[in-house]
């Protein structure tokens, strides 16, 4: 990391929403790093921040042993803002009282603003997020209220003499609309920073980080051939090179000229460092004849697992493994400082068996948009950067019924055209996942003189934002014509295209 890099060093109290906050300093272009409350002086001055957060917690200033950090931290000349802990904390350390209210204030509401520093830019009348069980009662001296609450007289306060700060609410959650104004004005008003941080700087650290953890170790990694374990990969092989391994696992249910892909990209990075394990027959034939979703995903999942082991134990001599976990897979697993072991595949478990010493999670603190910017910076392809999410089970899960080769040509082939013709349309924003799923149809129909007998392919393609509800993108007339002509005349064995209308929820957005 360059030395000259704006700084705000997060004092870590315990919230929850640790990573958002500096999530949403590094949106705002300026380096944060988050440290334990109790960093001493000496290091967060060595560190030459240009502004110090206090977090919020779970912990009560009122009782004895709470954290605290040093009381240094206020005479440094530095802007300190505290987040809800963070503020009462620095209420009491600067003379002030905290103490329990008569009612608490729990989720939105609404706050009133006072003309300030701190909060420039927001409303009068504003909405924020509370989630506190003290709060301040007697503001320390030099401060003032700048907003107040029905039942929180000090929302917020300052002194801006001093450049300190405080919120009660939570600014970096999305529940206070206004809340990008705290962050803007602190970082760019108050600590004078100018936004010099950018993804290419953020390889430099993980770069850094990942050389420090793993030594001259050796890691391997699990590709999916999805974003996160193919970013994660990038990124490794960037910071040890050779010391990195990759086992890309196909179980022949992925998409069509997947593997290919995969291989044109990492191939050249890892050379014989790649391994590609052909595992189709053998998941093929412990799918056969399996209809319950449930099964074939618990069969592939330990399937997956046992490939996967079984060449990592061949390759010998590995010491990390690595995984491509995101922090909404951290927050998902409540997770923080326990590390959370995400399957490789999204399919099963860690292969228990194999004698790692360590895991490396390179992407543990970046949520997916930044992930992604991080893939663009490593030079991974845009279609590769860009790819729709892909369940782990893969195709087996969009063939209604048992699996047969038969049955996946049928659906890579007609996915594969689905594809292309968004694509060509330009429509891929306008839908956040799209595939076909053959169902367990089959119905007459006339080809030339002939009756046919064939399979059914329905076409789901939808939008959403977080995968927990869905709507069906309302694709042009003439594209589905298009679709639907093209699936029966280029593939064997279907002879009806139905289009699938229905929102999430009821209907989930894998038809298994
Ligand atoms: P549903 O069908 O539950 O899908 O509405 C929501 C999102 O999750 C994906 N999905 C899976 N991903 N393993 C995965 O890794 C699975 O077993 C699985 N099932 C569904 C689905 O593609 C969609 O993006």
């Amino acid at each position: 990391m360059s030395k000259e890099r704006e700084l705000i060093i997060l004092l870590d109290f315990g919230a929850q929403y640790n990573q958002l906050i500096a999530r949403r300093i590094r949106s705002s272009k300026v380096y944060c790093e988050i440290l334990p409350y109790d960093t001493s002086l000496n290091n967060i001055r060595a560190k030459n921040p240009k502004g110090i957060i206090l977090s919020g917690g779970p912990a009560s200033v009122l009782e004895e042993g709470s954290p605290r950090c040093d009381a240094g931290v206020f005479n440094l000349g530095l802007p300190v803002l505290g987040i809800c802990y963070g503020m009462q904390l620095m209420a009491q350390m600067l003379g002030g009282k905290v103490a329990v209210p008569d009612e608490r204030e729990y989720g939105k509401v609404n706050m009133q603003v006072a003309p300030s520093r701190l909060l420039s830019g927001m409303d009068k009348e504003t909405t924020a997020w509370m989630s506190h069980t003290l709060q301040v009662e007697q503001l320390p001296q030099g401060f003032k209220s700048i907003a107040h609450s029905p039942h929180c007289p000090v929302a917020s306060m300052e002194n801006a003499d001093k450049n300190f700060y405080g919120v009660q609410f939570h600014p970096e959650v999305t529940h206070t609309p206004q809340g990008s104004f705290v962050f803007k004005n602190f970082l760019y008003d108050i600590c004078g920073c100018s936004g010099d941080w950018e993804m290419s700087a953020y390889v430099e650290e993980a770069v850094a980080n990942i050389r420090a953890q793993v030594g001259d170790k050796r890691v391997l990694l699990g590709l999916s051939g999805g974003v996160d374990s193919a970013v994660a990969a990038a990124l490794l092989n960037k910071a040890i090179g050779s010391q990195l391994s990759c086992v890309f696992v196909d179980h022949g249910l992925l998409r069509l000229r997947e593997r290919e892909e995969v291989e044109a990209v990492f191939a050249p990075r890892l050379g014989d460092n790649l391994y590609v394990v052909d595992a189709s027959e053998r998941f093929l034939s412990k799918l056969a004849g399996v209809i319950e979703p449930e099964t074939k995903r618990k069969i592939i999942g330990k399937e997956f697992i046992e490939v996967f082991s079984q060449k990592a134990l061949e390759i010998g001599d590995l010491d990390f493994l690595a995984q491509g976990t995101i922090y909404p897979d951290v927050i998902e697993s409540g997770g923080g400082a326990a590390s959370v072991i995400k399957s490789h595949h999204n399919v099963g478990g860690l292969p228990k068996d194999l004698p790692f010493c360590g895991v490396v999670e390179p992407l543990r603190y970046l949520f997916k948009d930044e992930v992604r910017a991080l893939g663009e910076e490593l030079g991974l392809p845009h279609s590769m950067v860009w790819r729709q999410p892909f369940p782990g089970p893969g195709l087996a899960i969009r063939i209604i019924g048992d699996v047969t080769a038969e049955k996946l040509e049928i659906v890579k082939a007609s996915d594969y055209i689905l594809r292309e013709e968004i694509d060509k349309g330009g429509l891929m924003s306008m839908a956040s996942q799209y595939f076909t799923v053959l169902t367990g149809i089959r119905s007459v129909g006339v080809m030339g003189d002939e009756r046919s007998y064939d399979y059914t392919v329905a076409l789901r393609v939808v939008n959403t934002n977080d995968f927990m509800t869905a709507d069906w993108v309302r694709l042009p007339y003439d594209m589905l014509d298009t679709i639907s002509r093209r699936i029966v005349n280029e593939v064997r064995n279907v002879n009806r295209v139905v289009y699938d209308i229905t929102s999430k929820p009821p209907a989930s957005i894998e038809w298994e």
